[in-house]
């Protein structure tokens, strides 16, 4: 069942030079107790995107200029900003990167989740302090009874990270979005965190859309790839397709470029590729596909026409005219 169906999204921010559209026609899915990926470079608009669903753009500087976010049936755009707040941290979800960004440094840990279940549930103090301190010993927090009365500052950043994760899913929300939550995280407490979003999200049955750079963690937690170039979707996949056959040359390249593919004993070979060159800036885009001024087999066919994204076959989707023809490949 999908809960999450995001449809040809165009948001554009003021700048100097005018409106620039920094999330073009981004369409895909989410079904309940899936997680979809989102990767790409920084800059190629995953967190806008992100931003867009939550309605947590900045209304003076950006605009959703069209398309569709149905949370569940609901079509989110154009949804009064109050109506929106209801729906947020109850039906939909966010993780960030930097858990400050999420907890004020000012209440309690426990106060702060007791908080957002009073903001949607009409439930007394008391038992709102008690689901809070259910969802702290949800999410692995020894103690929680006596965590809860912990300030942010006195948690590691793991246990933060934790709290953040307590905090979304208090509500039992049906999508969650986690942009970037282990990124700042060591990889021992990163792969903690993995494991607890992969287990709340089966516990809840949520729809997750996992936000992050590193395919590493794509291939351990998501089901399906949505690959984004230069605010772009350039390729739609299920994981295990993208790392064996990635549908577009920049997929290869992200491929190639995973630490893991430069480890020999993992089959890779000893020298980090790197994808050359740096994405367009909004605004600015080259003409023909935007990836073709970085793309080792880009023909002069390339350079003249925009290229619409298409279907491969009914998973899979390419904005590469070539894709046919090449042979592209995954890390061993
Ligand atoms: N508040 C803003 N004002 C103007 N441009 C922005 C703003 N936020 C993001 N952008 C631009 O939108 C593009 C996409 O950014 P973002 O979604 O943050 O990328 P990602 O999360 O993939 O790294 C970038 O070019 C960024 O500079
Ligand atoms: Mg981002």
């Amino acid at each position: 069942m999908t809960v999450l169906r995001v449809s040809d999204l165009d948001v554009r921010f003021a700048t100097d030079r005018g409106w620039v559209t920094v999330v073009d026609g981004v369409s895909f899915s989410v079904a309940a107790g899936a997680t979809l990926g989102l990767v790409g470079e920084s800059g190629s608009g995953k967190t806008v995107t992100s931003l867009a669903m939550l309605g947590l753009l900045p209304p003076r500087t950006s605009r959703i200029a069209s398309g569709s976010i149905q949370l569940d049936g609901t079509e989110l755009i154009g949804m009064p900003q109050r109506r929106l707040a209801d729906i947020r941290g109850n039906d939909i979800a966010m993780i960030f990167q930097e858990p400050m960004s999420s907890l004020n440094p000012a209440f309690t840990i426990g106060d702060q989740i007791a908080e957002t279940v009073r903001r949607h549930r009409r439930v007394s103090r008391r038992i709102a302090t008690a689901r809070a301190v259910a969802a702290l010993d949800q999410v692995g927090i020894p103690n929680a009874a006596r965590r809860a009365r912990s300030y942010p500052h006195e948690f590691s950043g793991g246990m933060r990270q934790r709290a953040m994760i307590a905090m979304a899913i208090c509500c039992e929300p049906k999508v969650l979005v986690a942009d970037e939550p282990t990124t700042a995280l060591d990889v021992t407490i990163q792969a903690q965190v993995l494991d607890l979003l992969r287990q709340m999200r089966d516990e809840l049955r949520m729809g997750m859309v996992f936000i992050t750079h590193d395919l590493g963690v794509v291939a351990d937690i998501c089901d399906r790839v949505v690959v984004m170039y230069a605010g772009q979707v350039v390729a739609t996949d299920d994981v295990d397709h993208l790392f064996s056959h990635p549908p577009h040359p920049y997929a290869e390249g992200l491929l190639a470029a995973m630490p893991q593919a430069a480890v020999p004993e993992l089959g890779g070979s000893d020298r980090l590729a790197t994808i050359p060159g740096q994405a367009p800036p909004p605004g600015a885009m080259p003409d023909g596909c935007r990836f073709h001024p970085r793309c080792p087999y880009a023909t002069d066919r390339c350079a003249a026409d925009a290229v619409e994204l298409r279907k491969i076959d009914q998973l899979r989707t390419t904005r590469c005219v070539r894709s046919d023809e090449l042979q592209l490949r995954g890390p061993a």
